[in-house]
């Protein structure tokens, strides 16, 4: 039976050997599946299989996210990344969040959406008027090509019209169908694209259009995150700031990004940073949450935050929004034993879970990147993992002093009990 306490004290000073012996006797992983990582969760067959043109398989670092409490319930967080001070970082603001109680958050039902194009449509309106008129049929047959998925609980929930040129201008003789379909526990990316194949010849006849492209949106925003995160100003006080001021200079890094896009990216790149590392491990498709994210940090038509931080009473608070589509069924899982190991270790099933459980490592490394930021900035933690990862690189290691574990000071990456 697996201890989930994610607060692991000292866990960061152990050799590598001794943290796989602790989680191990922790009953996270078993000594199987944890050995699959010996090899980067996939052999050189697996990659043969996976991709063409295969000559080997690509490593990464896979470490864990510490502290992670999200609705009431531990975490232990795999994180597949190469950067340096993401893993302690977001650990660290992890622990910070906790001390208020930790992540809460809610996620949409898991739907993704096809998008039918046709082209060269008579009549528009005419159009939108028949594809309305036969939407509960629409739904139906949208159903009868995923029966198993409509078994498990999901299907198709909605049809909607869209013309975009009257949003965005451009080719007016254009209608696009939006199918948006419940993925239940996955990602439901071939799925949709399957449903979107299947649909469009009986969508072209309605409408009297020639098919177009039939393909899934990335921007599902019908399947976002929110979660919110409260941290106290006890834990916030940096070498030379108080609780209070350190949140008032995050808030202020957060209002910067609001007002600029430039700082935006940025700031949204730290969100990612901590993303991204969780849908890797977890044997997700980054690309797709990346487009995913990043459109919809657009949407209102200024690109913005998807993470925002300010003041109440004594308290930092903050909100993060974002799509988050992935999955705990299917897809990569199938083939990649290093991935399912990764989801073992987390001890998710439901899609919805691992997507809160990802916005909040997301927001850890925001909240650790701003409080660095607007204290002592922050490339003294950042060094300091660097200096520690190349001095094991015979030609680099001549210029890198010796590492000390234990001395990892800085904001940005302080040592993670
Ligand atoms: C570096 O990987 C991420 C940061 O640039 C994020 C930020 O500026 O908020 C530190």
């Amino acid at each position: 039976m697996a201890l989930r306490d994610s607060r692991i004290p000292g866990f960061y000073k152990l050799p590598l050997g001794e943290r796989r012996q602790e989680i191990i006797a922790r009953g996270n992983l078993e000594a199987d599946a944890l050995a699959v990582f010996d090899r980067g969760g996939i052999d050189r067959s697996t990659a043969d299989r996976m991709v063409e043109n295969a000559i080997g398989v690509y490593g990464l670092p896979l470490g864990l996210g510490l502290n992670f409490f999200v609705n009431g319930q531990d975490f232990v967080v795999p994180m597949a990344v190469e950067e340096p001070s993401v893993i302690a970082a977001a650990s660290n603001a992890a622990r910070m969040v906790r001390a208020g109680g930790g992540f809460i958050g809610e996620a949409d039902e898991p739907v993704m959406t096809a998008q039918v194009e046709l082209l060269d449509v008579p009549n528009v309106l005419a159009a939108q008027a028949a594809l309305q008129a036969h939407k509960p049929a629409l739904v139906a047959l949208a159903n009868s090509f995923m029966p198993r998925m409509v078994a498990r609980g999901g299907g198709a929930r909605d049809v909607e019209v869209r013309v975009p040129s009257r949003q965005f201008g451009g080719t007016v003789d254009r209608v696009v169908v939006h199918i948006h379909i419940d993925c239940r526990d996955a990602m439901g990316a071939n799925l949709t694209n399957t449903v979107a194949e299947s649909m469009a010849p009986e969508l072209a006849r309605l409408v009297h259009g020639r098919i177009g492209l039939r393909i899934l949106t990335n921007l599902c925003d019908r399947r976002l995150i929110r979660i919110n995160a409260k941290v106290p100003f006890t834990v916030l006080p940096s070498q030379d700031l108080s609780g209070e001021a350190t949140a008032m200079g995050i808030e202020s890094a957060s209002r910067f990004a609001e007002e600029d896009p430039y700082r935006a990216a940025t700031h949204n790149k730290g969100i990612m940073n901590g993303v991204d590392a969780v849908v890797i491990a977890t044997g997700n498709d980054w690309r797709g949450v990346e487009a995913g994210a990043h459109a919809f940090a657009a949407m209102s038509g200024r690109y913005s935050p998807l993470a925002r931080w300010w003041v109440e009473d004594n308290f930092l608070v903050g909100q993060l929004i974002m799509p988050m589509a992935v999955g705990t069924v299917g897809g990569t899982l199938g083939v990649h034993a290093g991935a399912r190991a990764a989801q073992q270790m987390l001890g998710v099933t439901s899609a919805s879970t691992l997507a809160l459980i990802i916005g909040a490592v997301g927001m850890a490394s925001n909240l650790a990147a701003l409080r660095a930021l607007a204290t002592e900035g922050i490339q003294r933690g950042h060094m300091a993992c660097h200096r520690r990862a190349t001095s094991e690189i015979p030609s680099m290691a001549a210029t890198a002093p010796t590492i000390d574990r234990t001395s990892r000071t800085a904001n940005l990456t302080e040592v993670v009990t």
